[in-house]
This record gives structure tokens, C-alpha cells and sequence, in this order.
């Protein structure tokens, strides 16, 4: 199993989102090649796959950004198809974010998962993330 950062967007990669976006996401609208090119070609997104003897099993994006109190690192959309789960995929991805973030400097990893979310919640404490005490707030317009 490897972890890859995407550089381009194959058709293999179109493929593979279409069968993990709806794994991720049920309400998410379908990525087109098109969304999926402005993803990578952004500077601020960093798109990984796990890629085994099957093709891509799963992807992780990292969100990288400065602000005036540094940079700040967001862990994104981690997926992993459910014929590839529980053989630590989404622990090796969500590790690769990390490193990359601290690699380019960034001063804290982030992420928010929804408390149905087991696994991934399980998952991203095993690795050491912590709970942090904050407000997440949405604007509903
Ligand atoms: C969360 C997710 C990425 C984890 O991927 P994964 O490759 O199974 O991750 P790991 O193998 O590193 O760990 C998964 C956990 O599920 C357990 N598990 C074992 N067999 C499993 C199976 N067949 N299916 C699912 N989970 C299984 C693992 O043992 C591990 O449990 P633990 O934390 O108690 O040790 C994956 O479940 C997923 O894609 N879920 C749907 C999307 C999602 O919730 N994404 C997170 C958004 S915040």
C-alpha cells in the first residue's frame, strides 16, 4: 500500500471519487473532473490516495493556508472504500496529512468529524489528535 499525493487527474481518479464521494458524503454533489482539476491545480489543497494491488482505496486532502497568526492545517474528506477498511488505510492517510502539514510548516493540524462518525472519531484520537474546547459555527443563509 502507498500513499501518492495526486498531480494529476486521471481517469482512474474520476473512478475512484465516484465510487468514495457517496461513501463520504450523502448529500455532497457529484465531483466532476472538472471540480476535481480546480482541487488539484489549488495551492491550498493537497489531495493523497491509497493506492494497493486494487487501485486507489482512499484519499485524504489537506488544506493549507496562512493566516496572520501562521499557518494553519486542516485534515479533509477522509475516505476509505469499505472493501479496504480496517487494515489501518485511513490511519496511514490521515498520518501522511500530518506530516506533510508540519513538513511545510504549519502550526497546528485540524479537523472536525461529526460524533456518529466512529470510526474516523476513534481513528483520529488513536493518532493524537485531542478534542478541542471551541464553538463551530455555521451560517445557515
Ligand atoms: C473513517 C475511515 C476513513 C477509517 O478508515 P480505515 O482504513 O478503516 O481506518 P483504520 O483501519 O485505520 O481504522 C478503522 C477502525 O475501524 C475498525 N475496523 C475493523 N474492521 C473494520 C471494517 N471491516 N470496517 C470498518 N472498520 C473496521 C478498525 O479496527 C479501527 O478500529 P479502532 O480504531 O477501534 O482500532 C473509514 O471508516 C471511512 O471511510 N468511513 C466513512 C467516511 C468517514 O466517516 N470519513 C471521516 C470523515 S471525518
Amino acid at each position: 500500500m502507498t500513499i501518492q499525493e495526486v498531480i494529476e487527474v486521471t481517469d482512474e481518479l474520476v473512478d475512484a471519487w465516484s465510487r468514495l464521494l457517496p461513501q463520504l458524503s450523502r448529500s455532497a454533489p457529484p465531483l466532476t473532473r472538472e471540480s476535481l482539476e480546480r482541487i488539484v491545480s489549488s495551492e491550498a489543497s493537497t489531495m493523497l490516495v491509497a493506492r494497493t494491488d486494487e487501485g486507489i482505496v482512499g484519499s485524504a486532502t489537506m488544506v493549507l493556508y496562512e493566516i496572520p497568526v501562521g499557518k494553519k492545517a486542516w485534515v479533509e474528506d477522509v475516505v476509505v472504500d469499505e472493501s479496504a477498511r480496517g487494515r489501518g488505510v485511513g490511519e496511514l492517510l490521515t498520518r501522511a496529512v500530518v506530516e506533510r502539514a508540519q513538513a511545510s510548516g504549519a502550526r497546528s493540524v485540524n479537523l472536525t468529524s461529526s460524533p456518529d462518525r466512529e470510526a474516523a472519531n476513534r481513528l483520529y484520537q488513536r493518532i493524537g489528535f485531542a478534542v478541542r474546547s471551541t464553538n463551530v459555527y455555521r451560517h445557515s443563509s
